[in-house]
């Protein structure tokens, strides 16, 4: 993985926020589970079929060892309180018969006929159950037979009438819990995961979010829905390319193209003219700027796909390797599956050194360090000096855990390339991580006089000085970036500084100006996934689940992939349920009864 990849893996920095105290509930308890989420997740189908088979097994021993179905006494007018149709000898119970009967009666009837349901119930004769349960409701509507009928329609997998009696039995009996989590159950059958959900937050607060019992159910539930949404919205999304500064912590690492890029050198409408035109775009570091490339570039292959792809002069053909190479960059960028292709063109057609890192990070986000190694490897083979290996190597050392190594790396990458301000950063880092916390902060310092308009110096210093619990220096430093950055016509690291000092906000509870601050980082880098989730939660904390609904969807709508993805579809949903509890009278009103209480624990505690 690559920093850009790590970057955007951390799609939820303001996360540490739900778990504070004023209005815990609900979106604590949402916490809580997506957090399990991805455990649950791999192996969803299986632990869904264990599940079934489990539940099989519990249903026929219990049959087994109370009622056979043979042994259930058939019913005539004798034996029975209510009367008994002779031929089909089930209940006769017409309206008019019940328009005679007393309150007591009918009672006595219904609670008659009930047992009799529940026999059937037990050896699994869910029809016959159905009309006994049925008629104990004619005589009394009462939630328990609407539960006792449901879950014989559950059985039956008559998921629509099941839906129908349990909602039945709950507008009686709104905290009936069995009856939430069989409905809850009936839902994630028809894949309604949203109405799932939702009960089993009912059900969770009617508990008082004290029972954890359905919380795998909800994990389960809400990993479900995010596959579906994923597979149903998302995946036919088209694939945009991600925030400025993700591009330019990517491409930050390399060193400037060496290629004369004053375009009035190059014949107009020719594929070198687009890629030169392509880079010019790149060196802006704004959106704006690299949708242009973007654009540029598949220009630029097309005039040299058209030309056959062909030259004899060695000029030309480093100009189209490289166009061919930043194609593959930003196919990566962007997603795609083939940017690997674009990459081994380029190599055929004019190998250089970056062009097996950009292969390697292509495998590295992928998960397959080893190519990701070979493909290193090749590259130093190829020019041990090229200063734009190193850096990129160092950091996939970084991310498997590996600190020796990618320090060494790190160190080599900024004695072949001074400039590159981002090795200067991790070797700090490196330091620290080592306890070294005096070398560290020597470290940054020296790294401040090299490069004094860095915005990134002290965004990452900043976060060092965060983890060792200086949160006013901290505070400090992030508010030193954002002013180097706001002064830079790049954008380099965005909105980084200001979603880093939200979080300094939570952390004094002031969420006004965590939200203020928010507000102006989805401004300056509108692409950033991290700055609309964290917008979005704080808004969920000031009660705007509206504001918060909108927000995660612009987040899901950026994430990279849809692993990275399902931690906001919980967000999302976590938002959406919050928004029905709030609609939802009885649930709402439980639910600051609960809060009143969490509260008054937290005081006292
Ligand atoms: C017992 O149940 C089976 C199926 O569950 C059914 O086929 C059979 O007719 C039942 N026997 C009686 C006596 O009701
Ligand atoms: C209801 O009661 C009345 C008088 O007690 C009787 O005439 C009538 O037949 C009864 N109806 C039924 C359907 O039992
Ligand atoms: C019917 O409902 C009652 C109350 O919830 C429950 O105790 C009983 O087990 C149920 N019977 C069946 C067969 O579901
Ligand atoms: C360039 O863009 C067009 C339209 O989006 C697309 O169809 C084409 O495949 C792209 N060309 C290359 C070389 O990717
Ligand atoms: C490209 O190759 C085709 C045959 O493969 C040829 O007809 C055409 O003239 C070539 N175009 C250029 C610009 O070389
Ligand atoms: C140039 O290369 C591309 C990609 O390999 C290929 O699809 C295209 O057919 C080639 N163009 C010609 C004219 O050979
Ligand atoms: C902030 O840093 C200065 C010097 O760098 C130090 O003297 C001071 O104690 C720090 N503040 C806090 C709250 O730790
Ligand atoms: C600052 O932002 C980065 C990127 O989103 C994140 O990885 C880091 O944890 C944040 N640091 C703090 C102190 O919030
Ligand atoms: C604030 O940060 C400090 C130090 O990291 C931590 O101990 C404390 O729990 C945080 N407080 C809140 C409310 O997040």
């Amino acid at each position: 993985m690559t920093s850009f990849v790590q970057q955007n893996k951390v799609a939820v920095t303001v996360s540490a926020l739900l778990g504070i105290g004023t209005i815990a509930g609900i979106i604590y308890y949402m916490k809580t589970n997506s957090s399990n989420n991805s455990d649950d997740s791999s192996n969803s189908e299986s632990s869904k079929k264990k599940r079934r088979n489990k539940k099989k097994k519990g249903k026929s021993n219990n049959g087994a060892s109370s009622t056979e179905n043979g042994s259930i006494v058939e019913e005539d007018n004798k034996n029975s309180v209510y009367p008994i149709n002779e031929a089909t000898k089930l209940p006769n119970i017409t309206p008019e018969i019940l328009s005679n009967l007393s309150e007591s009666e009918k009672n006595d009837w219904a609670i008659a006929l009930k047992e009799k349901g529940n026999e059937y119930f037990k050896a699994k004769q869910y029809d016959t159950a159905i009309v006994y349960y049925s008629n104990a409701l004619d005589c009394k509507k009462d939630h328990i037979f609407y539960g006792n009928r449901s879950a014989c329609y559950y059985a039956l997998k008559d998921y629509e009438n099941a839906v129908k009696d349990t909602t039945s039995a709950l507008e009686i009996k709104p905290d009936y819990s069995k009856c939430l989590l069989r409905r809850a159950h009936v839902y994630e059958e028809m894949g309604r995961y949203e109405d799932a959900a939702f009960d089993l937050t009912a059900l969770s607060i009617y508990g008082g979010l004290n029972d954890k019992s359905s919380d795998s159910v909800m994990a389960r539930v809400l990993s479900e829905h995010a596959d579906k949404l994923n597979q149903e919205v998302y995946s036919h999304l088209p694939k945009v390319l991600p925030s400025s500064s993700s591009i330019s912590s990517f491409l930050g690492a390399f060193v400037k193209e060496d290629l004369d890029l004053d375009l009035n050198n190059y014949e107009k409408d020719s594929g070198s003219y687009y890629l030169i035109s392509a880079l010019n775009e790149i060196y802006k570091d704004t959106d704006e700027g690299y949708e242009n490339a973007d654009n540029l570039l598949n220009q630029s292959i097309k005039r040299f796909e058209d030309n056959n792809n062909s030259s004899n002069d060695q000029t030309d053909k480093k100009i189209i390797a490289i166009a061919y190479e930043y194609m593959g960059i930003f196919s990566f960028l962007k997603t795609f599956d083939n940017a690997k292709e674009y990459v081994e063109k380029a190599l055929e057609i004019s190998p250089r050194p970056r062009m097996h890192v950009v292969l390697a990070l292509i495998a590295a986000d992928k998960g397959d360090y080893v190519l990701a190694d070979q493909e290193f490897t090749k590259a130093i083979k190829m020019n041990p000096e090229d200063p734009n290996i190193y850096y990129h190597y160092g950091q996939v050392y970084y991310l498997i855990g590996d600190l020796t190594k990618a320090q060494s790396n790190f160190e080599k990458a900024k004695a072949l390339n001074p400039n590159n301000v981002y090795a200067h950063i991790q070797l700090a880092c490196i330091t620290y991580r080592h306890n070294e916390i005096e070398s560290c902060l020597t470290m940054f310092n020296n790294a401040k006089t090299l490069f004094p308009l860095s915005p990134e110096i002290p965004n990452y210093l900043g976060e060092i000085l965060f983890d060792k619990g200086d949160i006013e220096n901290a505070s400090k430093q992030f508010d030193i970036a954002t002013k180097l950055q706001e002064a830079i016509p790049g954008n380099n690291i965005g909105a980084l500084p200001l979603i880093n000092k939200s979080v300094i906000y939570q952390n004094t509870s002031d969420f006004q100006s965590c939200q203020n601050i928010l507000e102006k980082a989805v401004k300056i880098d509108s692409k950033s996934e991290v700055a609309w989730s964290s917008l979005g939660q704080v808004y969920l904390l000031m009660q705007n689940p509206n504001g918060a609904i909108e927000c995660f969807e612009k987040a899901c709508r950026l994430c990279r992939s849809a692993e990275d993805r399902k931690q906001t579809i919980a967000l999302l949903e976590s938002a959406k349920i919050h928004l029905r509890v709030r609609q939802d009278k009885v649930l709402s009103k439980k639910m600051e009864e609960v809060i009143a209480q969490y509260s008054a624990a937290q005081m006292a505690a």
